[in-house]
């Protein structure tokens, strides 16, 4: 039985597969509505959402299966302070797989140790967002004809926007990619995906802050919102939130075939004329997210029928005399969680956050 926590836990064959089968299910529906007949997935959502919550839902009722959840963590008893993992062994006797989104660091990976039923990263605080990368990588997919040999360019908060973390991770693993990495300084990629996942890789990025300047070059515009629920200072939020807005000007000087692809919600980075543009691809892309989900759904029930047994994590590098001091780490909460920590290219990092430790 497996989980999907961070995108890496897919190979490229995989997520293949489930292209494939996304692309399936998008032509032939009637094929898959009784696919997961008697079978129930708990939407369990520590923080807002609309799509991811939306899409896994229908996804699953459109497998023919059921859903049951709750969509804020003041309905769960989370507000009475129950821990993730006996939330997760608790839900595991009333469903047969997870989706879970939680404001804090690496609750999803904890959630998946606890449970005995799969467990789906639906977002965990500025971290990862694999389902969204999965609907990502559809819709470049089905947009350009390929994944490789692309110039992709993110652009707003690559701080915090945890979609752009899980994009970089997929995205390094074709052939022929460059990134142009576009936000102000404040809000630059986080040392852990440049270090980790580029520098790691040798994928070659450009780091810069206009986006006019950008545009031209780029096969693929991946706009993000500046995440005010993240920031610590609500004057810094302030004075960055309107750093960069796609406008159909903008537009004009970017090739006729460039992709916009945004996981939205949009708050005003990209102007509602430029939707009226072929090449704003953002709405299919919310489309795309129910087919990667029914066919994730499919993938992990079926994994989970031939093995029950949850797959080991390897913790043979785990050392535990290091301090994580992420406030927003799942460490900091969960009852008796060990703080642990990993070297990987040389640095100590945190298991459940990935931020550096001391
Ligand atoms: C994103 C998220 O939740 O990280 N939304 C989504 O899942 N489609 C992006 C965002 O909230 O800005």
């Amino acid at each position: 039985m497996r989980s999907l926590i961070s995108i890496l836990d897919f190979s490229v064959e995989e997520l293949a597969d489930l292209i494939a089968t996304a692309e399936d299910i998008a032509a032939n529906p009637e094929k898959y509505q009784e696919a997961c007949r008697h079978k129930t997935l708990a939407t369990l959502f520590f923080e807002p959402s609309t799509r991811t919550r939306l899409s896994f839902e229908a996804a699953m009722l459109e497998l023919g299966g059921n859903v049951l959840g709750f969509s804020e963590a003041g309905s769960s008893s989370a507000a009475k302070g129950e821990s993730v993992a006996d939330t997760a062994k608790t839900v595991s006797n009333y469903a047969n797989i997870i989706a879970m989104r939680h404001p804090k660091e690496g609750a999803p990976f904890v959630a998946s140790q606890a449970a005995t039923i799969p467990v789906i990263n639906a977002g965990d605080g500025g971290h990862q967002h694999p389902t969204q990368t999965l609907a990502d990588l559809l819709t470049i997919h089905r947009e350009m004809g390929r994944l490789n040999d692309l110039v992709i360019g993110l652009c707003g908060d690559l701080k915090y926007g945890r979609t752009v973390h899980s994009l970089i991770e997929a995205m390094s693993r074709y052939s022929g990619i460059r990134f142009v990495l576009i936000s102000p300084k404040e809000l630059r990629l986080p040392d852990y995906v440049r270090c980790n996942v580029l520098d790691a890789e040798g994928i070659p990025y450009t780091e810069v802050t206009s986006l006019e300047e950008a545009i031209p070059q780029l096969d693929i515009l991946y706009m993000t919102r500046i995440q005010r629920e993240r920031f610590d200072d609500a004057a810094e939020y302030e004075r960055l939130k309107d750093s960069y807005v796609l406008t159909a000007q903008k537009m004009e000087h970017a090739k006729k075939n460039m992709a916009v692809l945004h996981p939205l919600p949009r708050v005003n980075e990209i102007s509602v004329k430029v939707d009226e543009d072929p090449r704003a691809a953002y709405f299919r892309q919310t489309l795309n997210g129910k087919f990667m989900r029914m066919a994730l759904i499919l993938k992990l029930l079926e994994e989970a029928k031939q093995n029950s047994i949850r797959e080991a994590v390897d913790t043979d590098g785990w050392v535990y005399d290091k301090v994580c001091t992420n406030a927003k780490c799942i460490c900091q909460t969960e009852q008796e969680l060990p703080m642990a920590a990993e070297l990987i290219e040389g640095v100590y990092r945190c298991v459940y956050c990935e931020k550096k430790v001391q």
